[in-house]
């Protein structure tokens, strides 16, 4: 197989991300954490509970680690990826490794500070063009972001690091039901990276919703 699938639609088929992380060892989507660790020093606090969503084989939960964020919980729907993971890092107490997926976590509400994706919602979006995402893909987004509020502790963030731009993103992102503001940040020396962060409990800004015109749903 191919790293790189012939249609964008395999990067949402869980047997295409188990067959590619069955050859492949470490990848970083977009950037590593010395990219934007400034930023992350900047929300995250080392006592933080964090869920890392959709971790794969990168070493972001890693670099965490050694900067100190010592309390990481990964997931990732790919049993192949958490099994590697699980063995390569079985020295690092207070990381752990769990196979479940985004749209069904069985976490209880309210039991992480922060949630961080890189990458993982852009996986599921980039078989449609930005211009034009799908119903059925805004339901599922819908319904991780749903889970996502769900799971997160008041005050906690969701942290979302993305080559998506604002125009496309913060509309999936503004919704009343997940009680989040949304800030917007971007790193990167010649391509922009987005780096959002939704802070629960934090009444919506009106003027977010006059910018992206748009009614909270
Ligand atoms: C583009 S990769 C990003 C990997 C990593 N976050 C990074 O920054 O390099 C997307 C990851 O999301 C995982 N994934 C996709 N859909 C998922 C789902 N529904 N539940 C859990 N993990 C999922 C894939 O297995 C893959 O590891």
């Amino acid at each position: 197989m191919d790293l790189i699938p012939s249609s964008n639609a395999s990067y949402k088929d869980v047997n295409y991300w188990n067959e590619r992380y069955s050859k492949e060892e470490s990848y970083d989507w977009f950037k590593s954490y010395e990219s934007f660790k400034h930023l992350i020093k900047d929300c995250v606090s080392s006592s933080d509970r964090i869920l890392m969503l959709g971790c794969g084989n990168s070493s972001l939960s890693e670099h965490m680690y050694e900067d100190g964020f010592q309390n990481i919980v990964n997931i990732d729907y790919s049993e192949v990826v958490i099994n590697k993971m699980k063995e390569k890092y079985s020295n690092l107490k207070g990381m752990s490794w769990e196979v479940m997926d985004m749209r069904s976590m069985s976490f209880l509400e309210a039991s992480f500070d922060v949630i961080i994706e890189k990458g993982t919602l852009d996986a599921m979006l980039v078989e449609n063009s930005p211009w034009h995402i799908s119903d059925e893909n805004l339901a599922l987004i819908d319904e991780i972001l749903t889970q996502v509020s769900r799971i997160l502790k008041d005050n906690g963030k969701f942290i979302s690091v993305t080559f998506t731009q604002p125009h496309f993103r913060i509309p999936m992102f503004i919704n009343e039901k997940y009680r989040w503001d949304v800030e917007q940040k971007t790193f990167g020396e010649f391509v922009q990276y987005f780096f959002y962060i939704c802070v629960k409990g934090r009444p919506l800004s009106q003027s977010l919703l006059k910018k992206y015109n748009k009614a909270a749903s």
